[in-house]
């Protein structure tokens, strides 16, 4: 048996940091769902003697054992809910469109492209059909990395129990929370490669700060506030308010990294200088555009597809020299994941 999932990366506007219990959220997290920046995973069964879950992995076409490792081991913290993992080895072929040091978090596209295809061969190995298929595979792509459980669907994605929207949960994510404006028609974010370095702390250590963290119960209240003024400005459309939302989420993570005890800078100075010059171009141009940031130095800009010329030629102009390379990647609202049939 075989399946093959192409599944984007995507990108938080509301911030998903600090988790409990079983890679469950300290609050709930709102993403764009990307297009361009994703994987393609392609599962291979192949019936074996052993009773532990087995696979082997090419990422990018060559062995990664490091990578292995790491989704056998959770492979196996699954195992008991995907019976056929007891008497098939799988053979995982998965590479991204992006290049592996852009600094793009690889881990929201890689866990939904597996968990994607996990759910497709369980049905194919006589598994019961699921209520909901995404939902499903939503849950297993968070237990690989939380964010991940954003990435299955198109568009926006609510990952977290809110009561903002119904049937929201801790365990997996939903689409669509809201009818949005068509001012947010297929956004664009442009992802300015600031520094191509690996981070030198790990979003996994940064949850675990959050813990102890002194202003956390502040930032969970932050959250709260924010994604219900966000999901009521996706239905207005304004722009105006969405990047001052947007801005200080972003800004919020950040401080919070800072203040966490051991601290620690994941911005540059480039990062602060693209930060300043999007907004004093706001500010002259009175253009709908604003950034958010992930964890780690790399600017995304966002702005919608109605100005994209404007924008885009004063990303060209000014930010770019910015960046390593001068290298940008130029993305935007994505439709979700797709199987690919051969
Ligand atoms: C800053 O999903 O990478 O991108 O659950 O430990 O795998 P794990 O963490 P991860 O954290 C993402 C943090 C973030 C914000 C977000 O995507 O919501």
């Amino acid at each position: 048996m075989n399946v093959t999932w192409k599944s984007p990366s995507n990108i938080a506007l509301i911030k998903y940091w600090g988790k409990y219990g079983r890679q469950l959220p300290r609050n709930a997290s709102l993403s764009i769902t990307l297009d361009e920046a994703h994987t393609i995973t392609s599962v291979t069964t192949e019936k074996k003697r052993t009773k532990k879950a087995s696979c082997s992995l090419l990422f990018e076409g060559k062995p990664n054992p490091v990578f292995e490792a790491k989704v056998q081991d959770f492979l196996r913290s699954i195992q008991k809910d995907f019976p056929f993992l007891g008497s098939q080895h799988l053979l995982i072929e998965t590479s991204n469109s992006f290049p592996h040091s852009a600094g793009i978090a690889s881990s929201a596209s890689a866990m939904s492209a597996l968990a994607l295809c996990l759910c497709s061969l369980d049905i194919l190995h006589g598994g019961k059909l699921p209520e909901d298929f995404f939902r499903k595979a939503s849950n297993y792509a968070r237990l690989g990395s939380g964010s991940a459980a954003r990435s299955v669907y198109p568009e926006f994605s609510v990952w977290g129990k809110t009561n903002l929207v119904p049937l929201s949960s801790n365990q997996y994510a939903l689409a669509s929370p809201v009818h949005y404006h068509a001012n947010f028609n297929d956004i664009q974010d442009t992802i300015l490669l600031v520094s191509r370095s690996e981070k030198s702390v790990s979003s996994r250590a940064g949850h675990a700060l959050m813990d102890k963290h002194p202003m956390a119960r502040i930032r969970y209240r932050n959250a709260v506030v924010r994604l219900e003024k966000l999901l009521s400005v996706l239905t207005t459309g304004d722009w105006s308010a969405f990047a001052s939302i947007v801005e200080a989420e972003a800004l919020e993570l950040h401080a919070l990294m800072m203040t966490s005890d051991p601290s620690y800078i994941l911005m540059t100075p480039n990062t602060l200088d693209i930060i300043q010059r999007i907004r004093d171009f706001r500010e002259r141009t009175q253009l709908p555009v604003c950034f958010t940031l992930d964890a780690g130095p790399n600017v995304h800009v966002l702005y919608p597809y109605y100005e994209k010329r404007k924008v885009r030629n004063f990303i060209q102009k000014e930010l770019l020299p910015l960046c390593q390379d001068n290298q940008a990647l130029y993305d935007h609202m994505g439709r979700g994941p797709i199987q690919i049939f051969e």
